[in-house]
């Protein structure tokens, strides 16, 4: 699983890197499409459920699931999610990040920023003798402490040799509920916060998660394995340490 994260990782980082405006979201995806290609894993979205891509592209007020697009074209100002996920050998990874276009405004550095330190909190809680609602909780408390709201309808995952396994990791709840912890779990822990409040719809496309009031969303996704040292970041190199992204 960590070869497969690692394949993330590396497709996300070049992805991040490329962020200027001007681009489109097609962009993206076809340069996901040959790095993920050339280091020997499978996209593991495109095909599953009938989604289209290798990559989620999801626009500001857009939460994730946005499908690229030549005709999506970010603009300074933006937020974009980028969110993807790899096979390789039959593991999975899964991981997102929500980047500036350019410059953004105070408002959008904190929304990116709460959002990221949510994702944090909560792999700070994927220790063995936990409860699974303590991750939930972490993301909730920080989030609406910062007055932000917490999306109920999509949630994080169990992960393993399935992109979605059986355990559903909703980012709100009561602390202490739920399956315990173990040694050896593997989770794919994915806030996704909106600066207004929690209600989403999906696009007629079927796929795209939007704010129901046109807020903006942001999104932050790590593959976290259980261990008796602590909380293991899967799509990441092991000698990054410090904040999730
Ligand atoms: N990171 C998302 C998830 O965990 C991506 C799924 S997109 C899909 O559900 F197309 F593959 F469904
Ligand atoms: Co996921």
């Amino acid at each position: 699983m960590h070869r497969a994260g690692l394949v993330v990782w590396n497709v996300l980082n070049e992805l991040k890197q490329m962020v200027r405006p001007g681009l489109t979201t097609m962009d993206f995806e076809n340069y996901a499409e040959r790095r993920v290609k050339e280091q020997g894993a499978r996209p593991a979205f495109k095909g599953y459920r009938g989604y289209p891509c290798v990559l989620c592209t999801s626009v500001n007020g857009e939460v994730v699931h946005g499908i690229p697009s030549p005709k999506r074209r970010i603009e300074q100002g933006d937020i974009l999610s980028l969110d993807f996920g790899a096979e390789l050998e039959g593991y999975y990874g899964d991981a997102a990040v929500t980047v500036p276009v350019g410059t953004i405004s105070p408002e959008l550095e904190r929304l990116l920023r709460v959002t990221r330190e949510s994702l944090d909190k909560a792999i700070e809680q994927a220790r063995p003798g936990n409860r699974l609602t303590d991750i939930s909780h972490a993301v909730q408390s920080w989030v609406e402490s910062h007055g932000y709201s917490v999306v109920r309808e999509l949630v994080g995952h169990g992960i393993g040799t399935r992109m979605h396994e059986d355990l559903q990791l909703p980012n709100y709840g009561e602390p202490g509920r739920g399956p315990r912890l173990r040694e050896g779990m593997t989770l794919a822990i994915e806030p996704m916060v909106n600066a207004g409040g929690p209600a989403i719809r999906i696009l007629d496309d079927e796929w795209t998660a939007v704010t129901a009031d046109g807020s903006y969303s942001a999104h932050f996704e790590h593959t976290v394995a259980i261990t008796a040292d602590g909380p293991w970041i899967l799509t990441r190199p092991r000698e990054i340490q410090g904040p999730s992204w």
